[in-house]
Parts: C-alpha cells; sequence; structure tokens
C-alpha cells in the first residue's frame, strides 16, 4: 500500500490541515472525518478481528480504515444515499480477513445489533441541523432538528442503544462540535457529553480536534468583527467507557458524574 504520511497522536490536541488522501478516501461528504480521526482511534483501542461499530457511518470513513487494518467492520446510516456511497468507498482490493457491512439503520433503534457485542464504536452525528444531510425528507434523520433540546432527547435513545451494544470495558469515541445561536454559544458537544455520564459511560479523554478546511469559513470570516465573536475552529473527541458490572467507580467519581 502507498505510504500514507500517517503519524499516530500522542497529545489531546488533533489537528490535520492535510487530510488524508489513501485509498477512496476524499472529503466531498460534508462534514466527513478525516480518515485519520477513526485509523488512531482503532489503532489505540482495538485488536485486529475486532468488531468495529458506526452508527451514523455516512461515507463509511471509519468502515474504509477498519477494511485496511484488518477489524470487522458495521456501518449504519439513515440515508440510503449514503449507504450507497459508503458501500462505493469500500469496494477497493485489500486483504482483509473480516467483512465489512453497510446497511440503512437508526441508531436509536439497533435491534440488529445483540447486547454485549461491540468491542470499538467510532461515531459521528450531526450538529444538530448545522448541515442537512436528507433537507427534511427522512423521517428520523438527526439532522433535520434545529432544537438542541429535542435533537438531546432523540440521540439520548442512540446513545442507550450504543451502551447496550457495547462490550463492557471497551470504548465509544464520539466526535460533536458546538454552535451559536443569536451571538452566543451553545455547547452542544458538553450537553451531548452529560448524556453519554448520565447513560453510565465514563470519560476517558477529551480530545480537541482542530477545523481546517471547512466550507463555510470563508463567509463566516468576514462576520466575526461585525457581528463580535469568535469563529469556532474545534470540535470535541470524547473517548468514553463503559464500565465493568462488578467494577467499583468510586475512584471514577469525577470522571463518570459529578451533579
Ligand atoms: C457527520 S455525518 C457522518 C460522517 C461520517 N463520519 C463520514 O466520515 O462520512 C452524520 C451522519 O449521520 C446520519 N444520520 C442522521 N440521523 C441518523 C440516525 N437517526 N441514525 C443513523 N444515521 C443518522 C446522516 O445521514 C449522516 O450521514
Amino acid at each position: 500500500m502507498q505510504d500514507l504520511g500517517f503519524k499516530k497522536e500522542i497529545t489531546t490536541v488533533w489537528s490535520f490541515p492535510e487530510r488524508g488522501k489513501w485509498v477512496t478516501h476524499n472529503g466531498s461528504y460534508r462534514g466527513n472525518f478525516a480518515p485519520q480521526i477513526p485509523r488512531n482511534i482503532i489503532l489505540r483501542y482495538s485488536n485486529v478481528g475486532d468488531t468495529v461499530l458506526d452508527p451514523m457511518v455516512g461515507s463509511g470513513t471509519t468502515l474504509i480504515e477498519t477494511k485496511l487494518l484488518n477489524r470487522k467492520g458495521i456501518g449504519f446510516d439513515i440515508n440510503p444515499d449514503s449507504v450507497e456511497l459508503a458501500k462505493n468507498n469500500l469496494s477497493f482490493d485489500s486483504e482483509c480477513k473480516y467483512e465489512q457491512i453497510v446497511k440503512i439503520g437508526d441508531v436509536r433503534k439497533l435491534d440488529d445489533i445483540d447486547d454485549n457485542s461491540i468491542d470499538l464504536i467510532i461515531t459521528h452525528p450531526p450538529y444538530l441541523n448545522i448541515i442537512k444531510y436528507s433537507n427534511g425528507k427522512i423521517e428520523g434523520d438527526l439532522s433535520n432538528i434545529s432544537d438542541v433540546r429535542k435533537f438531546c432527547d432523540e440521540f439520548e435513545k442512540g446513545i442507550a442503544e450504543l451502551y447496550r451494544v457495547l462490550k463492557e470495558d471497551k470504548f465509544c469515541a464520539i466526535l460533536i462540535g458546538d454552535t451559536r445561536k443569536n451571538g452566543h454559544y451553545i455547547p452542544l458537544s458538553y450537553y451531548v457529553m452529560r448524556l453519554f455520564l448520565k447513560q453510565g459511560f465514563v470519560l476517558k479523554e477529551d480530545i480537541i480536534k482542530v477545523q481546517h478546511n471547512c466550507k463555510s469559513t470563508p463567509y463566516w470570516e468576514k462576520q466575526v468583527e461585525k457581528y463580535n465573536f469568535y469563529l469556532i475552529m474545534h470540535e470535541h473527541l470524547f473517548i468514553f467507557r463503559k464500565p465493568k458490572k462488578t467494577e467499583n467507580l468510586t475512584r471514577l467519581k469525577y470522571s463518570s458524574r459529578l451533579f
């Protein structure tokens, strides 16, 4: 395989001015992962042959990496067009011994997946309706929801499913950004983080991912002085762990819940 120019991350700030372009990776699906993100997570938190789930798989970035890194990949997306695109992006030759499965599905109802069966979850929800993936046409598409509370209520059902399907002592990584409404900051990522903690996950890492190449940046750069705000140029990559049933969480009190 070509030299990827890939380097494993070792700090809590990740910045990829050049997104990886190996095999079928490309940036044409709006808001998709730089492949360095799932690659780092897969290498750190899973082993060859493990089953990795991305329940909002979009263009398939996570599963391209599971295929390259010899893991079994399972991807769902509520949008049939995204499922087709992910399947196309996965149609390259490789020596992977494990299957990559992509299907239409809803993160809030992962009925096909058994309890405690997944070794690693990597996911990336819409950030409210900032990017609308189906323009209101698909029932259940979280990118149709503009109201923060409603978005959190719906996504909370998905978080319960992520908890159910993940094996104990394994990890769930989620990339999520914040937004601004009426000139004020909406910390969507922290609201979502609290829902994970409420569900029972514990926080392993909070990684700041620096944003690059965002299509709307040139427009907003011109507005910062006029409307007196700072352009949001980071997202949060939270890594949660599902604790063991038998685990004594007292020592993790402040990684799980303060309130
Ligand atoms: C930010 S994109 C994911 C991009 C992906 N990480 C990639 O690299 O291509 C969010 C995805 O969530 C999907 N989605 C929205 N609501 C969903 C739901 N309820 N269940 C499953 N997928 C959903 C959208 O169709 C969209 O593809």
